[in-house]
């Protein structure tokens, strides 16, 4: 993470955000957050489940982690610390969201579509056609891209995906996903403002079969697996917290729970670069590795020693831009494929 890359979105597709009184208090610290601000306070963790942080730690402790700003895709020295913000914090969250309630009820605004309009409706598209080409038995491969423009076929096979969005903020990703055929939704976030806000608007919207949950992602309450898990700027938070490199480790160990065998993750970033979250996911497949090597692992587990996600494809149709010689594009999409026999 050179920096944070956090651009909330295209200012050009931007909404106009009416300002409140908590905006008054609270803009310096919200600017201060969003130019990287980094936090030595005691926020600490929100987490009451303790193994958790046990096996994160030990994670942690014997070295199959790497922050991401140890990865070199686009750059040339590591960073010398993982930078954290106020955005890796549920407190800021629940600031914002119940700023955008206010702004809802007074003025029926929408809320911040994070990346913009734009990538969203790539997003929302791609994950549409990459799971029309899973249903019809073509699986994509790295020669193999999948375009976000739309397919002949019509959405039915889409209506037998159960799709969860972590992080789902004001929940308008999952209202665009309804659009492109999915029927079976459900949004979670943290902050209650946030579910508050995601389902008033799909009621608004008359998206009323989507549902709604307030849950953290690192401590999921959520027994139930989902065939597509999205997420749309939640790893990124993740990774902001002051405990971030921890966080990350969790977000990965509970993310892999979510997703069910053979199912789908689509993650979008603006913190990670597409080799970022490539490596990210190679060292969680690491560490489940050496955890399955483990003397008394018994023979029924090592059937499940296949890594647990692999990479399927990514967004290569965002606009990219120049600089200092190297090419980028400022939001990477990646689709990780769920080993199915674990
Ligand atoms: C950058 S916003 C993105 C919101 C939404 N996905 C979108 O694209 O508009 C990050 C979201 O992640 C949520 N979040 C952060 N950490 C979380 C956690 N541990 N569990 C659940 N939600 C979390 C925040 O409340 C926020 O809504």
């Amino acid at each position: 993470m050179a920096g944070i890359r956090w651009p909330p979105k295209d200012p050009e597709l931007s909404q106009t955000r009416v300002p409140t009184i908590a905006d008054l208090i609270s803009d310096d610290d919200r600017s201060v957050a969003a130019d990287s601000w980094s936090i030595k306070s005691d926020y600490g963790s929100t987490l009451d489940d303790e193994q958790r942080h046990v096996d994160a730690s030990d994670a942690l402790s014997i070295g199959t982690f790497r922050a991401a700003s140890d990865y070199g895709s686009d750059k040339e020295e590591p960073d010398a610390e993982v930078e954290t913000s106020m955005l890796g914090l549920q407190s800021y969250w629940d600031a914002t969201y119940a700023d955008e309630l206010v702004n809802f009820r007074e003025h029926g605004l929408s809320g911040e579509v994070w990346f913009g309009d734009g990538v969203m409706d790539i997003v929302a598209s791609w994950t549409k056609n990459l799971c029309s080409h899973i249903s019809q038995g073509r699986m994509p491969n790295l020669d193999n891209d999948v375009k976000s423009e739309s397919v002949q076929q019509g959405g039915k096979e889409l209506s037998g995906w159960s799709v969860l969005d972590i992080g789902t903020g004001n929940g308008l990703l999952l209202q665009e996903l309804a659009k492109q055929g999915f029927s079976d939704l459900t949004g979670s976030d943290y902050s209650e403002g946030a579910i508050d806000l995601s389902r008033n608007l799909a009621d608004r919207d008359g998206f009323t079969n989507i549902n709604f949950l307030v849950d953290d992602v690192l401590e999921t309450k959520l027994e139930r697996q989902f065939q597509l898990v999205m997420d749309k700027g939640t790893f990124d938070a993740v990774g902001l917290h002051p405990d971030g490199p921890m966080k990350r480790i969790m977000y990965w160990d509970s993310v892999s729970r979510l997703v069910a065998p053979g199912g789908i993750l689509v993650i979008t970033s603006c913190n990670n670069t597409k080799d970022e979250l490539v490596q990210e996911v190679d060292d969680f497949n690491q560490r489940k590795l050496s955890a399955s090597q483990e003397p008394g692992i018994c023979k029924v587990q090592e059937a499940s020693r296949d890594p647990p996600f692999q990479y399927l494809s990514h967004v290569q149709s965002y606009p990219t831009f120049i600089f200092g010689g190297s090419e980028g594009s400022r939001v990477a999409t990646v689709a990780f494929l769920r080993s199915s026999n674990q």
